[in-house]
């Protein structure tokens, strides 16, 4: 069963037992209908999330120790501004990966700040252990530095709210990261999995529309990329010319 079909038939099923059957079905129509393509700022800099945050089209971010070093900030100041200033639907705040208790402390410094902070875990055996107590504490988590469909499924076991597949640095290697973002969609739906594929590492718009084309829930681009998705060179030479014939049409 493809992702499509699984989703459109879900729909379906849900209309039917809503306007024919007439019961009330488990899960509310409008928020299947609504199901969105997410798109989350990969980024640590406030001022490339609010700039963008005015265009109401962003829904989440993510940073990491690399984009927080980058960007000169306080980790945890950074968090608790971000958390303070916008409304987004997920705030990923990635911890030292080197022991199971150093992932819990730093968790639990993001967390007080807000507990609805989703914590970045990387994907190892003791991160993945970190994973599933967090998850059974109802925590939301991000299992980052996901190279394989087998470690996907280790991430759903753990109870992961997101996995993160690095489609750049897949492509980096030689590998295909949008292939590795399709299997791991596809196994995920197969299986009725609920942990939700956010397609990370992503450099070019190219690559984030096949991700979603390829059922990914999330894609998380850096600002520039963002900026980028608006944009299409036959837009601007059909613009160039309505603006031109509306000089005519206007004298
Ligand atoms: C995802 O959560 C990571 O922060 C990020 O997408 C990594 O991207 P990079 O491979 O371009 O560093």
């Amino acid at each position: 069963m493809s992702y499509v079909t699984g989703y459109s038939a879900a729909v379906a099923r849900l209309f039917w037992e809503e306007k024919v059957a007439g019961s009330i079905p488990a899960t509310p129509i409008g928020h299947l209908l609504s199901k969105p393509m997410k798109i989350f700022l990969d980024t640590a800099d406030y001022n490339a999330i609010a700039e963008r945050y005015q265009t109401g089209l962003v829904d989440g971010i993510t940073t990491n120790p690399t984009l927080v070093r980058k960007s000169g900030v306080n980790y945890l100041d950074f968090i608790k501004t971000l958390a303070n200033d916008f409304a987004f639907e997920s705030i990923s705040a990635e911890v030292d990966g080197e022991t199971y208790d150093v992932m819990l402390e730093n968790a639990n410094q993001f967390l007080n700040i807000d507990p609805s902070i989703t914590i970045k875990l990387p994907l190892t055996k003791e991160g993945l252990i970190a994973c599933r107590d967090l998850a059974m504490g109802g925590i939301k988590t991000n299992v980052t530095l996901c190279f394989s469909a087998a470690q996907a499924v280790m991430a759903a076991k753990a109870g992961a709210t997101y996995i993160s597949p690095f489609v750049g640095r897949m492509n980096d290697n030689s590998f295909s990261g949008v292939e590795l973002v399709r299997a791991i969609s596809g196994l995920y739906c197969a299986h009725g999995v609920e942990t939700k594929v956010l397609a990370a590492s992503l450099r070019d718009v190219h690559h984030v529309s096949r991700c979603l084309l390829y059922g990914a829930n999330v894609v998380t681009l850096p600002p520039a990329v963002f900026d980028k998705m608006y944009n299409h060179v036959l837009t601007d030479a059909g613009l160039a010319i309505f603006e031109k014939d509306f000089k005519e049409i206007n004298g």
